[in-house]
């Protein structure tokens, strides 16, 4: 049995790890998931590396932070959860939200990371108008619960082939939206408004860093991708063919070959 679930930094965060001791890999999800959107990756890589999949605070099986949640409470609270567990250094994947987090992590503790992957993600904070939309949506989301929230939100998630072919995955997506509370979906929606732009320090960044992203992302365009590329020292990037915001579920083969390469060439 490869579930757990542990005290850290004030809350109890649930988790799976494989284990193995080998090379850590740590995946962080996007908002409004929880760590089963890592399941593909999870699986492909469990047996060659140490591979740890976490539910963000109050999401999944992980409570709430005893603070106000934010992006930069999200990222120390990482860093905790890896003392607990004992690693040093990681290698560690975040899409979207899940890579906000990572680029604030990693310019604030750059010593616990050997290598990144940033998947469909940015370093931009958001516009007023952007940050206006998702207060918006928090009080839409309190009157009206989530069921509507989540079939918008993933209107826009996915590409056209992923729609027709992969229909399961939206009703997928949605049973996991839905199983979080509106507390946890409220409390990401604003550490996102609220959070602080990371492009100013992608030049410090010396560690690789994989860049994948979606061709079809309609909520981080593939142009946020290629800003990131191009203001970093040690990137690669690739885009995904017929895959939208969650190229990992719609395109898991491409994604996992990705990420395997990239990793087969990081050490400790
Ligand atoms: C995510 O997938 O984490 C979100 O779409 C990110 C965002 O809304 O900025």
């Amino acid at each position: 049995m490869s579930v757990f679930d542990l005290e850290c930094n004030g809350h109890r965060i649930g988790y799976e790890d494989s284990q193995k001791h080998t090379l850590p890999v740590i995946f962080i999800h996007g908002f409004p998931f929880n760590r089963t959107m890592w399941q593909p990756q999870y699986d492909f890589l469990k047996e060659t590396h140490r591979v740890i999949i976490y539910d963000l605070p109050g999401f999944g099986k992980s409570t709430p932070l005893k603070e106000a949640a934010s992006i930069s409470a999200f990222a120390d609270d990482l860093i905790q959860f890896m003392r607990t567990l004992k690693i040093e250094k990681a290698v560690v994947a975040g899409l979207s939200m899940g890579g906000y987090i990572l680029l604030n992590a990693v310019e604030r503790y750059p010593e616990c990371f050997s290598a990144i992957v940033l998947s469909d993600t940015q370093c931009l904070a958001d516009s007023k108008e952007n940050a206006q939309k998702r207060y918006d949506t928090i009080l839409k989301i309190e009157k009206e619960g989530l069921e509507n929230f989540a079939m918008e939100f993933l209107e826009n998630v996915f590409s056209e082939d992923t729609k027709k072919e992969k229909k399961e995955l939206t009703a997928l997506m949605k049973q996991v939206i839905q199983e979080n509370s509106i507390e946890a979906i409220c409390d990401a929606l604003k550490a996102m408004a609220e959070r602080k732009e990371t492009c100013s320090g992608l030049k410090r960044i010396p560690i690789p860093a994989l860049i994948l992203c979606g061709e079809e992302d309609s909520l981080t365009p593939v142009a946020r991708s290629e800003f990131l590329f191009s203001n970093m020292s040690n990137a690669e990037l690739h885009t995904i063919k017929k895959a939208g915001h969650l190229p990992n579920l719609e395109q898991p083969d491409e994604f996992n070959d990705r990420l395997h390469n990239f990793i087969s060439d990081i050490i400790l």
